[in-house]
């Protein structure tokens, strides 16, 4: 079975969480946008009705509002019941590497204010420790890049600004730019996240920790569904 085939499978299962009346975030990315053409194709049809929709990224919110979505904002509805969005990798506690599609900081707001944060998979994402097999993407001001590649190779990281367009560096929704940091396998990825944190110039960095409520894995053998075991 192909990865898009499972990606379908994944975003179409985590759609039946969705309930009239509620706020929706829709995550950014390919796994993410198929969940919000399946959400499109439940309100059409009627089996889905009376839902809001808050966008990840201005791509996301370009497809909602073609699909005929309904959509909010934080700022009048800053809390949001379910959102479904992807990752690049998953860990088994759930942590997560996101941002291969650039929309880190947006997606990390709208999964912050998020009751349920439902995760979108093909088996593929599934990694022991995160940064196996992905680097983890920094959006940084472009004022003084320079010094915080110069601070995350400090922290041991390979550090390549994400190039865009016409041979110029990638942008995001912001207007800043990435740092995709290759860390190799990380021990304690809570920890690195808040080392990155504490950096002026860093506005966020795709290490997403403790957000994750549910995790939908599709695979050949079928559907996996995990949700987070409660911290003791
Ligand atoms: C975008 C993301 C995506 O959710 C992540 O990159 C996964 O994308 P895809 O579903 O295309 O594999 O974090 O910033």
């Amino acid at each position: 079975m192909d990865a898009i085939t499972l990606k379908q499978q994944a975003a179409e299962y985590a759609a039946q969480f969705i309930e009239p009346g509620m706020v929706v975030g829709l995550g950014a990315g390919s796994t993410a946008i198929l969940a919000v053409r399946h959400i499109g194709y439940l309100l059409k049809t009627g089996a889905l009705r009376n839902i809001l929709g808050i966008p990840c990224s201005t791509q996301t919110e370009a497809e909602a509002r073609a699909l005929g979505i309904p959509l909010t904002t934080l700022e009048e509805h800053p809390i949001i019941d379910v959102t479904i969005d992807g990752a690049d990798e998953v860990d088994p506690q759930l942590e997560l590497i996101k941002g291969g599609g650039g929309a880190l900081t947006r997606e990390k707001i709208v999964a912050q204010a998020t009751r349920r944060e439902i995760i979108v998979v093909d088996e593929s994402k599934l990694v022991p420790p995160l940064g196996t097999t992905w680097a983890v993407p920094v959006e940084v001001i472009p004022f003084g890049y320079g010094s915080q590649q110069v601070y995350l190779e400090s922290l041991g990281a390979r550090v390549k600004l994400r190039p865009g367009s016409s041979g110029l560096p990638y942008r995001t929704d912001q207007g800043n730019f990435i740092l995709d940091c290759n860390f190799g396998p990380i021990a304690d990825p809570a920890a690195l996240g808040e080392r990155l944190k504490r950096r002026t110039g860093i506005v966020e960095h795709g290490l997403f920790i403790g957000l994750a409520t549910d995790m939908i894995s599709a695979s050949a053998g079928g559907i996996q569904h995990r949700t987070r075991t409660p911290s003791a």
